[in-house]
């Protein structure tokens, strides 16, 4: 397989590319990359992605966390993709939930839904990823900048982005050399509904929230920086040097 696929276009899958920052990366990347874009809802009345075909192909799968079936669907789909001539030679994993869940409020079905959600399904899309990946690739994965500082009212979920700090480099070791893989630990950028932005602009050294550019810039650093793997790079404004 080759790296670049088409026309000079690389292919790339982006796991939960249908909102927010996920959309923001597809509508930066469809500029010069082929896109597999997952959601867990079908795409029907999408209009945007339309306006992504005109520059390159573009391919929408539905990928759901708690499907029954998410593993083998998983797998089928990037069978028809690889049949379909897709050299897929990039993924980035954005897919997540970001659960308020106090002390006091755990129950094993939220930690399971947390975990399952934020831990068990990038793991299984690394999974099924990870052999179909061009050489040269470059697997990427959403963390946050709580694996340095928890979000105290979201335990779980910072538990499970934890968790993906070790899969980053765990991941780099059975990959190489093959594939790289690197990980985004990010500050607030879109803030959850109902969170208070100008208070999490104020915690952060710049004094500002991130930008989906921000998150675009250092993707596609990522992707082009072939010494770079097991990595993890902290976009957060400086937050974790702020000591409140
Ligand atoms: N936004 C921020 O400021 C921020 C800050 C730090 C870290 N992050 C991380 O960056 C990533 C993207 O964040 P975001 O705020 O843009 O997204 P988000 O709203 O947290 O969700 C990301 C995606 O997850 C998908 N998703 C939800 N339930 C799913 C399920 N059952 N199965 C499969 N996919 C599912 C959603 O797509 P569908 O509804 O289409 O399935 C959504 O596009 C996340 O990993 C997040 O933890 C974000």
């Amino acid at each position: 397989m080759e790296r670049i696929s088409r026309n000079g276009r690389a292919c790339w899958v982006l796991v939960g590319g249908r909102r927010r920052l996920g959309r923001a990366l597809a509508e930066d990347l469809a500029r010069d990359h082929d896109l597999v874009l997952t959601s867990s809802k079908p795409w029907d009345g999408e209009t945007w992605v339309d306006d992504l075909t005109k520059t390159g192909r573009i391919r929408t799968l539905q990928w759901d966390a708690e499907g029954p079936e998410l593993v083998s669907r998983m797998m089928a789909d990037l069978d028809g993709l690889e049949s379909d001539g897709w050299a897929i030679s990039g993924a980035v994993l954005l897919a997540g939930t970001f659960p308020k869940s106090p002390l006091g409020t755990w129950t094993p079905e939220l930690l399971d839904a947390t975990w399952r959600m934020n831990l068990g399904f990038p793991f299984l899309c690394a999974q099924a990823l990870a052999p179909r990946l061009a050489d040269g690739s470059c697997l990427q994965l959403l963390l946050d900048t709580s694996i340095h500082r928890p979000w105290l009212k979201r335990l779980p979920y910072s538990a499970a982005k934890a968790g993906l700090a070790a899969l980053v480099p765990g991941l780099a070791q059975l990959l190489a050399p093959r594939v790289r893989v690197v990980g985004h630990a990010l500050g607030a950028v879109l803030p959850a509904e109902g969170s208070d932005a100008a208070f999490l602009a104020e915690r952060t050294l710049l004094k500002r929230l991130g930008d989906p550019a921000d998150l675009c810039r250092a993707v596609r650093f990522a992707a082009d920086s072939p010494f770079l793997t097991g990595e993890i790079l902290t976009q957060d404004g400086g937050r974790r040097w702020v000591d409140r």
